[in-house]
């Protein structure tokens, strides 16, 4: 039987099976019309050279496998919470979260990539090969010859029985690579949101009481805030004063004095959260939790700038533009004994989005002019 392409004798069966790895590379690359005229280990097995070209492909891959093992351990454990400029060092480790993760998960795909092309020029069969193109599907004694050009081929880069310390690097930095990969993935699952019961981070905000005390509306910088120090119609962003409260998400809250005389709907339920022109109300869009905060003080609009929601504090932060479904939840205010405004309690009601949305998006809200009971 000879091959339709090329006119070659193709050995029988047996004879095939009787052949070597390399008599059956020779014949399955004769078969494809390759002719290689030269073709074999690149270096004597165990020599100097090739002691020195395995070393170098195992440095790439213990390079990956361990910058994938970094990126994620700092994905898990690096200090990553916000923290504001008055934070010092620990402001620093924040902003060196991103850079980290990007050089060591980074660093793990360009080193195990340089460590392949260090594998195919270093320790792969050195061939210099000659083919004629053709078309069509191979046939049948081609995929079976393939089988022994890819084991020969396995055979003499030495990775069947011999570079134990190249197959164990390669296998650290394909499991670096792959944790590398799944840890971002899977980090979300780590931590249970719920484990702390009714006082869960998704139940409560830093705004409720501590210890039955209240909690004061403090600026970035921990300076409290009294009504004198903010001018009619202005708008100031306040934090809790508990510590590391600028980390919360749903913390800030933003502090409106309106221009007195102002006509004002108050939403059902929610009589007595101002504190006279004062009104507050969380700065967390409940759309997807961009922050609010263009304030246009005639018409009384905020503006999320990531999808153009509006909110109108004229008539309790009720959406009127955009995407957002409800309004923005209102933090009751009053003053301490020394005048500073504090949190008289939580917010009612969900801050932000996510899952609230099930049960209260649809949810109607009523509201009626200051003063009066419609
Ligand atoms: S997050 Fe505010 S409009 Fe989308």
């Amino acid at each position: 039987m000879s091959h339709p392409l090329h006119g070659m004798r193709i050995p029988p069966a047996e004879e095939v099976a009787r052949m070597t790895r390399e008599e059956k590379a020779r014949l399955g690359a004769a078969l494809d019309g390759v002719d290689l005229v030269e073709y074999g280990e690149r270096y004597v097995p165990g020599s100097p050279a090739d002691k020195r070209a395995e070393r170098q492909v195992v440095r790439w891959f213990l390079l990956s496998g361990l910058l994938g093992l970094l990126a994620a351990v700092a994905f898990i454990w690096w200090p990553q919470q916000y923290q504001t400029a008055y934070a010092g060092s620990k402001q620093v480790l924040y902003a060196l979260y991103t850079p980290i993760l990007g050089i060591t998960f980074g660093g793990c795909i360009l080193a195990f990539g340089i460590g392949v092309i260090a594998l195919a020029k270093k320790i792969a069969p050195h061939e210099l090969a000659i083919q004629e193109r053709h078309i069509g599907m191979s046939d049948e004694i081609d995929r079976q010859t393939l089988g022994g050009e890819i084991t020969d081929t396995g055979q003499k880069m030495g990775l069947i029985k011999r570079r134990g310390m190249i197959k164990a690097s390669l296998a650290l930095a394909g499991g670096g690579l792959g944790v590398a990969v799944a840890v971002p993935l899977l980090g979300g699952f780590i931590k249970n949101p719920w484990a702390a019961g009714p006082q869960s981070e998704l139940w409560v905000t830093p705004w409720a009481p501590v210890n039955g005390n209240k909690v004061r509306l403090v600026q970035l910088d921990g300076t409290p805030v009294r009504p004198e120090d903010i001018a009619a119609g202005a708008l100031v962003t306040v934090y809790p004063a508990v510590p590391d409260s600028v980390m919360a998400g749903d913390a800030p809250v933003m502090l409106f004095r309106l221009r007195p005389n102002t006509p004002v709907r108050i939403r059902d339920g929610q009589d007595g959260f101002e504190y006279g022109d004062f009104y507050a109300y969380s700065k967390i869009c409940t759309h997807v939790g961009c922050p609010v905060s263009l304030y246009e003080q005639q018409t009384g609009r905020v503006l999320c700038p990531c999808h153009q929601s509006q909110f109108d504090i004229f008539d309790g932060a009720r959406p009127v533009f955009g995407p957002a479904a409800r309004p923005l939840p209102q933090l009751p205010i009053g003053l301490d004994d020394e005048g500073y405004f504090v949190a008289e309690r939580d917010f009612i009601e969900p801050v932000g989005p996510g899952f609230w949305e099930s049960d209260q998006g649809s949810r109607p809200w009523g509201s009626h002019l200051k003063g009066s009971s419609t």
